[in-house]
């Protein structure tokens, strides 16, 4: 790319010329979710992808965003900007290993979150994301038996609000995981007027210690209308840039990791991401995600039974 060139312009004519659309996730750099069409969390990101009429969507997520897009919208080009940019969980859940889990629970159904690749999705009843599991796992008749996966801290926290037992795979996100609860108990200190909101894919301590518990989304709308100013926020910190943006007045002080000087959290496979590459993949129109048509058939179904049970 020439040094001169301005991405930004560049990226918005690419998206003109091409149809395309550009969704982000709220863990992308800020920049990235200044640029985009869309942003949002994992639900908002699959429901616009099942409904736009571009003819690209460029995910500015992680791959399994771009899967669930393909998933949805199979006559579409869909573009991730880096393949390198996984999930912690979904690559805690290979196919197989689940394949042979859930044959050891036959008469289970099994709920997986959207964090797997499309090849877990396929094995799947329904999937649900952090917005939408409490009120699908409620919906589920109380005779009928759970499996979930891959989060076990969303699955010990839907155990907990619901009162349904489940079987729950041992898979987590490596970044919720690293919020130290005893980090946050010291911050607190500092700013004890300020509300602890944490993400369900944090662990039991921190969401113990949380005055209020839910997906990026609800995060998100829950600093708008709560009477706190000051909030502690225990998921990845890129969504920090809608908070303040939405309540420019409010304080939001990033919850630290265990393993950090820096005092915030984020995802290297999301970061991954970069103007630059966005402008590249769209001009190339690669790397471009494929789902094997087999695949894809079984996958759908339980995406659209979310749909469905969370309307
Ligand atoms: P939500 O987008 O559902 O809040 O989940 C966050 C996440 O884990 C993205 O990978």
């Amino acid at each position: 790319i020439p040094v001169d060139v301005d991405l930004i312009e560049a990226i918005n004519e690419l998206k003109k010329e091409k149809n395309a659309l550009l969704m982000a996730h709220y863990y992308q750099d800020n920049e990235i979710q200044d640029i985009a069409d869309f942003v949002g969390d994992s639900l908002a990101l699959a429901w616009e992808a099942s409904k736009t009429d571009a003819d690209i969507i460029l995910l500015a997520g992680v791959l399994f965003m771009g899967e669930t897009a393909k998933i949805l919208s199979p006559q579409k080009k869909v573009l991730v900007p880096d393949f390198n940019a996984g999930c912690s969980l979904a690559d805690s859940c290979p196919a197989e290993d689940f394949k042979a889990f859930i044959r050891r629970y036959p008469d289970h159904i099994v709920v997986t979150y959207v964090n797997t690749t499309a090849d877990v999705k396929a094995l799947s009843d329904i999937v649900v994301t952090s917005t939408n599991a409490v009120k699908i796992i409620n919906s589920i008749p109380k005779d009928k038996k759970i499996i979930f996966g891959p989060d076990r801290n969303l699955g010990n926290y839907l155990q907990s609000i619901s009162g349904r037992e489940m079987v729950i795979w041992d898979g987590a996100c490596h970044v919720h995981e690293k919020f130290s609860v005893e980090k946050i108990i010291d911050l607190k200190k500092d700013y004890p007027d300020a509300e602890i909101i944490a993400h369900p894919e944090c662990k039991k301590p921190v969401l113990t210690i949380a005055d209020f518990i839910g997906s990026t989304a609800s995060l998100l709308k829950h600093t708008q209308t709560a009477d706190a100013d000051q909030f502690i926020v225990a998921t990845e910190s890129g969504v920090i840039h809608q908070m303040k943006k939405a309540s420019p007045d409010k304080a939001f002080i990033p919850a630290p990791p265990s393993d950090s000087t820096c005092g915030c959290n984020d995802c290297e496979f999301m970061r991954l991401n970069t103007l630059r590459k966005i402008y590249l993949t769209l001009k190339y129109e690669y790397p471009e995600v494929q789902v094997a048509e087999n695949i894809r058939k079984e996958a759908i179904k339980p995406i659209e039974k979310m749909f469905e049970l969370s309307e």
